[in-house]
Protein backbone atom coordinates (compact mmCIF):
# COMPACT_ATOMS: atom_id res chain seq x y z
CA UNK A 1 0.00 0.00 0.00
CA UNK A 2 1.55 3.18 -1.32
CA UNK A 3 1.47 6.49 1.04
CA UNK A 4 -1.85 8.12 0.70
CA UNK A 5 -2.23 11.90 0.21
CA UNK A 6 -4.00 14.59 0.08
CA UNK A 7 -4.45 16.38 -3.26
CA UNK A 8 -2.60 19.42 -3.81
CA UNK A 9 -3.62 22.79 -2.18
CA UNK A 10 -4.08 24.19 -5.66
CA UNK A 11 -6.75 21.27 -7.09
CA UNK A 12 -8.44 21.72 -3.75
CA UNK A 13 -11.89 23.17 -4.03
CA UNK A 14 -12.33 26.24 -0.99
CA UNK A 15 -16.00 24.84 0.29
CA UNK A 16 -17.57 21.79 0.78
CA UNK A 17 -20.71 21.31 1.99
CA UNK A 18 -23.78 18.63 1.77
CA UNK A 19 -26.48 19.08 -0.81
CA UNK A 20 -29.84 20.02 0.57
CA UNK A 21 -30.78 16.17 -0.42
CA UNK A 22 -27.61 14.71 1.07
CA UNK A 23 -27.86 17.12 4.43
CA UNK A 24 -31.41 15.42 4.82
CA UNK A 25 -30.22 11.62 4.00
CA UNK A 26 -27.29 12.02 6.13
CA UNK A 27 -29.27 13.30 9.65
CA UNK A 28 -31.36 9.96 8.71
CA UNK A 29 -28.89 7.73 8.18
CA UNK A 30 -27.01 8.84 11.79
CA UNK A 31 -30.45 8.05 13.44
CA UNK A 32 -29.70 4.09 12.63
CA UNK A 33 -26.83 4.03 15.30
CA UNK A 34 -26.98 3.91 19.05
CA UNK A 35 -27.35 7.49 21.01
CA UNK A 36 -23.90 8.37 21.21
CA UNK A 37 -22.20 6.83 18.32
CA UNK A 38 -23.40 8.38 15.29
CA UNK A 39 -19.51 9.30 14.52
CA UNK A 40 -19.72 5.64 13.40
CA UNK A 41 -21.29 7.02 10.09
CA UNK A 42 -17.94 8.21 8.76
CA UNK A 43 -17.75 5.57 6.14
CA UNK A 44 -20.96 5.80 4.81
CA UNK A 45 -21.44 9.74 5.21
CA UNK A 46 -17.60 10.17 3.44
CA UNK A 47 -18.88 8.01 0.39
CA UNK A 48 -21.93 10.11 -0.27
CA UNK A 49 -19.51 13.38 0.07
CA UNK A 50 -17.01 11.67 -2.43
CA UNK A 51 -20.23 10.80 -4.37
CA UNK A 52 -21.51 14.76 -4.13
CA UNK A 53 -18.04 15.93 -5.31
CA UNK A 54 -17.68 13.82 -8.51
CA UNK A 55 -16.14 10.96 -7.16
CA UNK A 56 -13.41 12.63 -5.05
CA UNK A 57 -12.47 13.64 -1.64
CA UNK A 58 -11.50 16.93 -0.98
CA UNK A 59 -10.27 17.82 2.12
CA UNK A 60 -12.63 20.47 2.69
CA UNK A 61 -15.06 17.31 2.43
CA UNK A 62 -13.80 15.68 5.16
CA UNK A 63 -13.81 18.80 7.57
CA UNK A 64 -17.47 19.29 6.74
CA UNK A 65 -18.41 15.40 7.49
CA UNK A 66 -15.95 15.66 10.60
CA UNK A 67 -17.95 18.69 11.89
CA UNK A 68 -21.26 17.16 10.94
CA UNK A 69 -20.43 14.24 13.22
CA UNK A 70 -18.69 16.54 15.90
CA UNK A 71 -15.37 14.46 15.47
CA UNK A 72 -12.00 15.72 15.33
CA UNK A 73 -10.70 16.38 11.87
CA UNK A 74 -7.58 14.06 12.20
CA UNK A 75 -9.58 11.48 13.06
CA UNK A 76 -12.08 11.67 9.17
CA UNK A 77 -8.49 12.13 7.50
CA UNK A 78 -7.05 8.49 9.52
CA UNK A 79 -10.15 7.26 7.70
CA UNK A 80 -10.30 8.98 4.80
CA UNK A 81 -6.26 7.66 4.00
CA UNK A 82 -6.70 4.56 5.01
CA UNK A 83 -9.78 3.10 2.90
CA UNK A 84 -8.53 3.07 -1.18
CA UNK A 85 -12.28 3.40 -1.80
CA UNK A 86 -12.11 6.98 -0.86
CA UNK A 87 -9.88 9.04 -3.85
CA UNK A 88 -7.95 11.54 -2.68
CA UNK A 89 -7.15 13.04 -5.88
CA UNK A 90 -9.91 13.99 -9.22
CA UNK A 91 -10.28 10.99 -10.81
CA UNK A 92 -11.72 10.12 -14.00
CA UNK A 93 -15.53 9.38 -15.23
CA UNK A 94 -14.32 5.45 -14.88
CA UNK A 95 -12.09 4.69 -12.20
CA UNK A 96 -10.25 1.81 -12.45
CA UNK A 97 -9.43 0.43 -9.36
CA UNK A 98 -7.38 -3.04 -10.15
CA UNK A 99 -6.04 -5.24 -7.93
CA UNK A 100 -2.77 -6.13 -7.23
CA UNK A 101 -2.48 -8.75 -4.83
CA UNK A 102 -0.77 -12.03 -5.01
CA UNK A 103 -3.73 -14.36 -6.59
CA UNK A 104 -3.98 -11.73 -9.31
CA UNK A 105 -0.70 -10.89 -9.88
CA UNK A 106 -0.01 -14.89 -9.98
CA UNK A 107 -3.19 -14.69 -12.85
CA UNK A 108 -1.74 -12.06 -14.88
CA UNK A 109 -2.24 -8.63 -13.16
CA UNK A 110 0.94 -7.57 -14.86
CA UNK A 111 -0.73 -7.30 -18.01
CA UNK A 112 -3.79 -5.60 -16.88
CA UNK A 113 -1.81 -2.97 -14.91
CA UNK A 114 0.31 -2.32 -18.83
CA UNK A 115 -2.88 -1.75 -20.21
CA UNK A 116 -3.71 0.77 -17.59
CA UNK A 117 -0.18 2.55 -17.91
CA UNK A 118 -0.31 2.23 -22.06
CA UNK A 119 -3.78 3.51 -22.53
CA UNK A 120 -4.41 5.83 -19.08
CA UNK A 121 -1.26 6.67 -17.77
CA UNK A 122 0.52 6.49 -14.86
CA UNK A 123 -1.85 5.83 -11.25
CA UNK A 124 -3.88 8.89 -10.25
CA UNK A 125 -3.79 10.49 -13.59
CA UNK A 126 -6.67 11.46 -15.30
CA UNK A 127 -6.25 11.36 -19.41
CA UNK A 128 -6.86 14.36 -21.41
CA UNK A 129 -10.77 13.39 -22.08
CA UNK A 130 -11.85 13.13 -18.24
CA UNK A 131 -12.67 9.56 -19.10
CA UNK A 132 -10.32 7.71 -17.18
CA UNK A 133 -7.92 7.49 -14.00
CA UNK A 134 -6.25 3.83 -12.41
CA UNK A 135 -5.56 3.23 -9.10
CA UNK A 136 -3.43 -0.20 -7.66
CA UNK A 137 -5.61 -1.61 -4.57
CA UNK A 138 -5.70 -4.34 -2.48
CA UNK A 139 -7.40 -7.46 -2.71
CA UNK A 140 -11.06 -6.64 -3.82
CA UNK A 141 -12.42 -10.31 -2.75
CA UNK A 142 -12.58 -11.81 -6.12
CA UNK A 143 -9.55 -13.96 -6.34
CA UNK A 144 -11.56 -16.88 -7.73
CA UNK A 145 -11.76 -14.57 -10.66
CA UNK A 146 -8.32 -13.58 -10.83
CA UNK A 147 -7.15 -11.38 -12.48
CA UNK A 148 -9.96 -8.40 -11.80
CA UNK A 149 -10.62 -4.84 -11.23
CA UNK A 150 -13.56 -2.88 -10.55
CA UNK A 151 -14.90 0.15 -12.36
CA UNK A 152 -16.63 2.81 -10.57
CA UNK A 153 -19.21 0.14 -9.08
CA UNK A 154 -19.10 -3.05 -10.88
CA UNK A 155 -16.40 -6.04 -11.05
CA UNK A 156 -14.88 -6.93 -13.78
CA UNK A 157 -13.45 -10.74 -13.36
CA UNK A 158 -11.28 -13.43 -15.19
CA UNK A 159 -9.36 -10.75 -17.20
CA UNK A 160 -7.20 -10.36 -19.94
CA UNK A 161 -5.44 -7.69 -21.35
CA UNK A 162 -7.63 -8.37 -24.48
CA UNK A 163 -11.04 -8.10 -23.09
CA UNK A 164 -9.89 -5.45 -20.69
CA UNK A 165 -8.66 -3.25 -23.58
CA UNK A 166 -12.28 -4.02 -24.82
CA UNK A 167 -14.21 -3.51 -21.84
CA UNK A 168 -12.19 -0.11 -22.02
CA UNK A 169 -12.73 0.92 -25.76
CA UNK A 170 -16.20 0.30 -25.02
CA UNK A 171 -16.40 2.75 -21.71
CA UNK A 172 -14.65 5.36 -23.77
CA UNK A 173 -17.51 4.76 -27.01
CA UNK A 174 -20.52 4.86 -24.18
CA UNK A 175 -21.08 1.37 -24.78
CA UNK A 176 -22.85 -1.05 -22.85
CA UNK A 177 -20.48 -3.17 -21.19
CA UNK A 178 -20.88 -6.42 -18.93
CA UNK A 179 -19.88 -6.95 -16.10
CA UNK A 180 -18.59 -9.89 -13.58
CA UNK A 181 -16.71 -12.60 -15.53
CA UNK A 182 -15.77 -12.23 -19.24
CA UNK A 183 -15.24 -15.56 -19.93
CA UNK A 184 -18.06 -18.28 -20.04
CA UNK A 185 -18.44 -19.17 -15.96
CA UNK A 186 -21.40 -18.39 -13.91
CA UNK A 187 -20.06 -16.06 -11.56
CA UNK A 188 -17.31 -17.77 -9.39
CA UNK A 189 -18.94 -21.63 -10.38
CA UNK A 190 -16.12 -23.59 -11.90
CA UNK A 191 -14.56 -23.12 -15.60
CA UNK A 192 -15.93 -25.72 -17.83
CA UNK A 193 -19.53 -26.29 -15.78
CA UNK A 194 -19.51 -27.83 -11.96
CA UNK A 195 -17.24 -30.45 -11.09
CA UNK A 196 -18.87 -31.67 -8.08
CA UNK A 197 -22.49 -32.39 -6.63
CA UNK A 198 -23.95 -33.41 -10.09
CA UNK A 199 -25.22 -36.52 -9.20
CA UNK A 200 -28.93 -36.45 -8.14
CA UNK A 201 -29.99 -37.34 -4.88
S1 LIG B 1 -6.22 -11.04 -5.03
FE1 LIG B 1 -7.31 -9.94 -6.53
S2 LIG B 1 -9.34 -10.09 -5.83
FE2 LIG B 1 -8.23 -11.11 -4.28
Amino acid sequence: MSVRRLAPPEMQPKDFSFSKDNLAWAKKEITKYPEGRQQSAIIPLLWRAQEQHGGWLPEAAIRHVSDFLGMAHIRALEVATFYTMFNLWPVGKFQVQLCGTTPCRLRGADDLEKVCRKRIGDQGEVTKDGKFSWVEVECLGACVNAPMAQINYDYYEDLTSESFGKILDNLAAGKKVKPGPQIDRQLSAPVGGATTLKEKA
